[in-house]
């Protein structure tokens, strides 16, 4: 475990190459034991300006490199973080309380994710296009176009993935040539900061990565907002997301954001694979997923069955702290518990019935569920982030296509069905980036384009899709006389 040469458990930021810190810190709390895990620096925004200035400089050297290099460089990074993989799933485990299993998972599929990215970098290709295929022009003119790097790359992730969804911006955006500054979740960040040493000791340049951590009210608008900024990757929040958007100007961006993923249950579907993979797919690391199966749209025929099927999963779920690999752990904090405590009451104040939880210890809100649930009730529209599963009856296909598209989210969804026509026929209609026939809806595996429309983001991650967002076409044109 590294830290500041200063103190004990004072983490610092990556800047030009030197681990730098600040007089105040913030102080990281496990969300699970409220033990001290360690401090980040509070960077204000002339320490921005200093990280821009480092990240733009060294931006133009490190596109130089040839791609055979920088693809070396992060499998280095694939390497060093499975090396490390035992002590970066506690770190992960003990600042976001996520289970050690999901934990362990989370760092072997960025080392997964890099190493594919490094070598899919490899197929950064461009074309020739001749010009007389276009009337009026003769063959003495064609085009050279090449992919170049977008330049300066600001990544910001999420505090439920800040070892993968940081490492699945940084990566695509270094193998195509461009600098990186990755500002992490404050909740995560120590995680993330180690991700950073790996990438610096796997041999990225000085001033090509660098990472800032502090207050977003005080720095978040003020580096989305700066011109030498060239692409915005975020993931995070609808909300934050939305307010970026707006205020970032004319810059390019990813934006992976919220989800109310429905789960759209037919009266011939497999009614006890279709139970554990929702349950699996609303429930894991306390639902706090953005593709979390976020309520059931289930045709009356065979909803009561359905839903004591999943009831009976859902009893199975164990409950308790991410060390002792419980699936179900406290949240991330008071204000998200608060939050979906809230929901489940107004479920409960408008008369859904309650099959299972409403049990709340601290942080650790028992898996809930929910039957019989109307679109008068907040959790039939609005994400928990927590484990509250809504089961909302439907007449039939339509209906619950109907019901699904008026969400003002369209991140993914699951049909459960044993016919294709059924399931093709709801998939075409439904307004998302991605449909899971008969499986929970899920980001990976991470080649796969991911992407939300509506209030769920714009732009794909992926990571061929990563790479090109982050590269732009460049033409030279030659016309010989
Ligand atoms: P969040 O509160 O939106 O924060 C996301 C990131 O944005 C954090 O690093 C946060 O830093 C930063 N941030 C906040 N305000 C900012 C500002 N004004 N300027 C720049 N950065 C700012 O989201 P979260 O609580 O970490 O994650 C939960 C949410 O993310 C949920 O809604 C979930 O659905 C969504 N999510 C979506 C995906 C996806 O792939 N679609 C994946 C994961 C999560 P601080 O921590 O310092 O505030
Ligand atoms: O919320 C994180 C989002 O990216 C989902 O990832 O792999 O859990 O579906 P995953």
């Amino acid at each position: 475990m590294f830290k500041c040469v200063k103190k004990e458990n004072h983490y610092c930021n990556l800047v030009n190459g030197q681990w730098m810190t600040t007089e105040n810190t913030i102080d990281i709390f496990s969300p699970s034991d409220n033990s001290l895990i360690g401090t980040i620096p509070q960077m204000s925004q002339d320490d921005v300006d200093k990280i821009i200035k480092y990240a733009k400089e060294s931006q133009n050297s490190w596109s130089d490199v040839p791609v055979s290099k920088r693809s070396e460089i992060l499998h280095k990074a694939a390497t060093l973080l499975e090396e490390n993989c035992d002590e970066l799933s506690k770190v992960l485990m003990m600042e976001i309380g996520k289970d050690i299993n999901s934990s362990i998972s989370e760092v072997k599929r960025t080392a997964d994710f890099i190493r594919f990215t490094a070598d899919a970098g490899k197929n950064l290709e461009g074309e020739t296009i001749a010009a007389d295929t276009f009337p009026g022009f003769k063959k003495n003119k064609m085009s050279l176009v090449q992919r170049v790097p977008i330049g300066l790359v600001l990544a910001i992730s999420p505090f439920n993935y800040p070892i993968n969804l940081s490492a699945s911006k940084i990566a695509p955006a270094l193998v195509g040539g461009n600098s990186v500054i990755l500002k992490p979740p404050t909740q995560g960040a120590v995680s993330a900061l180690h991700l950073i040493r790996i990438f610096q000791e796997a041999g990225v340049p000085d001033g090509v990565i660098n990472s800032v951590t502090g207050k977003s009210s005080e720095i978040g608008d003020y580096l989305v907002t700066n011109d030498n900024i060239n692409f915005i990757n975020f993931t995070g929040s609808t909300e934050v997301g939305k307010h970026i958007a707006k205020i970032a100007g004319m810059v390019p961006m990813i934006m992976e954001l919220g989800g109310k993923d429905a789960a759209i249950v037919l009266k011939d579907a497999d009614l006890d694979d279709t139970a554990r993979e929702i349950v699996s797919g609303a429930y894991s690391y306390s639902g706090q997923r953005c593709t979390a199966i976020k309520r059931v749209l289930v045709t009356e025929d065979v909803a009561d069955e359905l839903s004591s099927k999943i009831l009976e999963q859902v009893k199975k779920l164990t409950i308790g702290t991410p060390e002792s690999g419980a699936k179900v752990t406290p949240l991330i904090d008071k204000k998200s518990a608060d939050f979906v405590e809230e929901l489940i009451q107004d479920a409960l104040s408008k008369g859904a019935k309650l099959l299972y939880g409403n049990k709340r210890e601290g942080n650790l809100l028992h898996p809930t569920l929910f039957d019989m649930v109307t679109s008068d009730m907040r959790i039939a529209w609005e994400e928990p982030f927590g484990p509250v599963l809504p089961i909302i009856r439907v007449k039939d296909k339509d209906e619950a296509i109907e019901i699904a598209n008026k969400s003002q989210y369209g991140l993914q969804s699951s049909v459960f069905t044993r016919n294709i026509n059924d399931a093709f026929y709801v998939a075409n209609k439904l307004e998302v980036g991605a449909v899971q026939i008969n499986n929970k809806s899920e980001r990976g595996p991470d080649h796969f384009p991911f992407s939300g429309v509506k209030a769920s983001g714009m732009g794909t991650q992926g990571i061929k899709y990563s790479i090109e967002a982050m590269t732009r076409l460049k033409s030279i044109v030659l016309t010989i006389d």
